[in-house]
Formats: structure tokens, sequence, C-alpha cells
């Protein structure tokens, strides 16, 4: 491990380290006992715009920047995202689970921030743990004087609302997302108004991911200047990645950014199971194209990524070697979406169906000629020109998501699509 790399394994948690107790006695609250009483909230914001702290949930805008966007109106809100539904990505769940004051601190001190006093978190129907464990961590907070009226005496009032979802993937995108939490069906808004303008309740909110506002805590603590100061520029601060896949050791790792991909895979992962080797991986999160060895030397950045045709995304990394069917791999996938798919705009809602449909012939051994160029002239009905970043003819990401397996394969692997359509033996299987 060169000495470039903090990872943390984050199984090595204590028992107790989602309860109160345990949270204060190793320095809990004591930050927020401290800001409330001298910090502005305007202190607090320009802490966090000095953090550059990027947004955990997928897009990676930066968190002091858009509370900067956050209307005047009231009442304005917090929202925080616990959807976690990407495939491969699993760091929140175990933030929720394991270290729930530590979000909840943060989100006071959001709150008092942004104008705050109704925060909501929102949690993906299937977290029924997570959910619990962070409900009683709300109670707790509450009987301890760090929710409800007059915060430590501060005069802040804030309540936090813990809200579970139906399981549905689109409710992590935010708009979707504030429909849920309205009672509305789970489809994305249009944008503008972007929520911090026009959010819930067609108020002022804003939408953070449970890894983002986890991080507020430490840098109101150590200050932005201090969060600014880890790893490259454009990738500040720590982050939490959800490796699984055909790696030896798959499970979270919190890193600073900036190692390589062959770091990130063979040191953190401990390498390809079974001494096989790799075949390609997902960067970040079902929704990224894919990577092939040739960038196992390039840095593991936001912007690094972006540059080199994907994202980094949820943070979930998904590993695959030799013996993968790229084509049955990117089938999973198209059916993941295809179902998850809330049907609002037609390119996705049919051209998910007719996605699913061609590769799943192909790969049941009934693939035509001609459908390696029916399959891409469907993913450029749904994402004109396929490039990256991606152009979309759909209201949210979700289309162009699709369209990310299928041009992965057909750039990587197209050899394989053609094998298995010929009925020839694919490579690897
Ligand atoms: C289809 C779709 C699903 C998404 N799912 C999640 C999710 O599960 N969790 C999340 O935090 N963000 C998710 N996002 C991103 C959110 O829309 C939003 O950008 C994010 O919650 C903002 O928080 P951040 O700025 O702290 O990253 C999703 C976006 C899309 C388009």
């Amino acid at each position: 491990m060169t000495d470039r790399i903090l990872t943390v394994r984050m199984e090595a948690h204590p028992a107790d380290s989602n309860t109160l107790d345990r949270y204060e006695a190793t320095g809990g609250y004591a930050t927020l006992r401290k800001a409330l009483v001298e910090m502005s909230p305007e202190q607090i914001r320009d802490e966090v715009k000095a953090a550059n702290l990027r947004g955990r949930g997928g897009a990676g805008f930066p968190a002091g920047v858009k509370w900067g966007f956050l209307a005047p109106a009231e009442p304005r809100y917090l929202v925080i995202n616990a959807d976690e539904s990407e495939p491969g990505t699993f760091k929140d769940r175990q933030l929720l689970e394991r270290d729930p004051h530590q979000l909840i601190e943060g989100i006071v001190l959001s709150s008092y921030a942004l104008g705050v006093n109704h925060a909501f978190i929102y949690i993906r129907g299937e977290y029924a743990r997570p959910a619990r464990r962070v409900q009683r961590a709300v109670e707790e907070a509450y009987d301890a004087g760090y929710l409800g009226e007059n915060i430590l005496d501060s005069g802040l009032a804030l309540d936090v609302m813990v809200h579970l979802g139906a399981g549905a993937y689109i409710c992590g995108e935010e708009t979707a997302l504030l429909n849920s939490l309205e009672g509305r069906r789970g489809e994305p808004r249009l944008k503008p108004p972007f929520p911090a303008v026009e959010g819930l309740y067609a108020k002022p909110t804003i939408v953070n991911n449970v890894e983002t506002i986890s991080n507020i805590p430490w840098i109101i603590a150590n200050g932005g200047s201090a969060y600014d100061a880890i790893g490259p520029e454009g990738s500040r601060g720590t982050r939490i990645f959800s490796l699984s896949g055909h790696v030896a050791r798959p499970g979270n790792y919190e890193v600073v950014m900036g190692m390589t991909w062959r770091e990130m895979i063979y040191q953190i992962g401990g390498g390809i199971r079974d001494g096989n080797e790799l075949k390609c991986w997902i960067p970040g999160g079902a929704s990224a194209p894919w990577f092939t060895p040739a960038v196992l030397d390039e840095p593991v950045t936001l912007d690094d990524a972006g540059r080199l045709g994907s994202m980094l995304g949820s943070g979930g990394i998904v590993v695959m070697d030799e013996t993968t069917d790229v084509v049955a791999a990117a089938l999973s996938i198209v059916k993941f979406f295809a179902h998850e798919s809330c049907g609002q705009c037609t390119p996705c809602r049919e051209g998910a169906t007719w996605l699913e449909r061609i590769l799943q012939r192909i790969v049941t051994g009934h693939g035509r000629e001609a459908d390696i160029g029916l399959l891409l002239d469907v993913c450029d009905n749904i994402s004109p020109g396929l490039r990256w970043p991606p152009a979309q003819t759909t209201i949210c990401p979700l289309g162009p998501s699709l369209v990310s397996p299928i041009t992965s394969i057909m750039t990587h692997f197209r050899s394989e699509v053609e094998a298995m359509i010929r009925h020839a033996e694919p490579a690897g299987v």
C-alpha cells in the first residue's frame, strides 16, 4: 500500500457505533455544540464552500455551490437522499446502519446553515435495518436535545422525519424523490426550476446524499481549508467506494482519491479472485460506462473518470474477470433499468423494453445480424450521438444509463457480441 492511500475498511466499526453513547464518547456532537455558539450560519456555509466538497450521490455537484442557490423563501427544507438503489453501491447503507448520529449531526449543522426547520431522511424501502437504526438515532437525538425545539439552548428548532420509500430506483432521482415524499408518483420533474428554488411542496429545498452530509461535521470541526487539502484538486476529501464483483476482498473502503485504478483493484480490492485476469470494471454504479485494463494506471478522480468517458457516479465499482460473459452482464443491467424505468418518457419506456428484448435474444442464441445496428439505433434515440457526457431525450438521466452497458460492450467487446449472434463460442465464457 502506498502512503498516498488512506484506506479504512469500513466493517471495522465497533458493534455499538450506531448508539448515541458511543458517538458522544468519540467526540460526537461536540462540533455542533461549538458551532451553535461560535459560528453564524453564513460562516458554516463559507466553510462548506471552501471545502470544495462534491456531492457523493452521483452527479458530483459542489455542495457549497448548491447551498448558495437556495432561494430565500420560507419555509425551506433539507432532504437527505438515502435511496441508494444504484446497483453496486452500498456505502450509504453502512453510514446509516453504523454511524447514524454522524449524519444527524451533519443534518443539524446544515439546517442551521441553511435556515431550515424541517429535514427529511428518505430511505429506500428495502433498507429496513438502516431505517430502524436511523429512526432510533433520531429518537435518541430528540431526547438528548440535539433535535426539536431550542436545540442546546441556541434557539434553533429542527424536526427530522424519517421516510421509507416503497423501493423504486427512480426515487433516487432528486425530483422523483420529492414527488414520492409528497405522496405522488415517483416521476422526475422537469428542471428548471431546480429544487433549491422550487422543491418539496414547491418550496426551496436542498437535496443531498447521505455521504455528502456525513462529511459536514468533520468539515466544520477542522475547517473547509483542511478538507480542501485532502486529495487531488476537484476530488477533495475522502470518499467511500463500494468494491464488488470479482475482487478478492469486496467491501466498502474509505479512501483519499487520486490513487490509480490498479491500486484500487489490486491493492485495496486484493486483486482478482482465483488469480484470474481482469476483463473490465464499472467505475461508478451500473449507469457508468465501463473501463478496461487500458486505463489501469489512470488516477481515480471525478475529473479523470469524466475525461476517460465515464464517471465515479455513486462510488460503486463492479469488477469483472476474464470468465465474465459481458453480453449477459449488460443484459442484466439493462433488465434492471427496464424494470425501474418510471415510464414517463417514451424513449426510456419503450427503448428499455426494446433493448432488453434484443439483448435477450442475442444471449439466448436467437440474435440476428441486424441486431447490433438496431441496438445502437435504439440507444441513439435515447441518447443522441452516443457521446459522453450523454445527451438525452428524456427528462432524467435514467435513459442514458440504459445506454451505458450497451455502448460499453459495443466499444470494447463487439467481437463477443458478433460471435454470439453467429453462434460461435464467445471468448472467455
Ligand atoms: C435515476 C437516478 C437515480 C439516482 N439515485 C440516487 C440515489 O439513490 N442516491 C443519491 O444520493 N442520489 C441519487 N441520484 C442523484 C440525485 O438526483 C441527486 O443528484 C443527489 O441526491 C444530490 O445529492 P449530492 O449533491 O449530495 O450528491 C440519482 C439520480 C438519478 C438520475
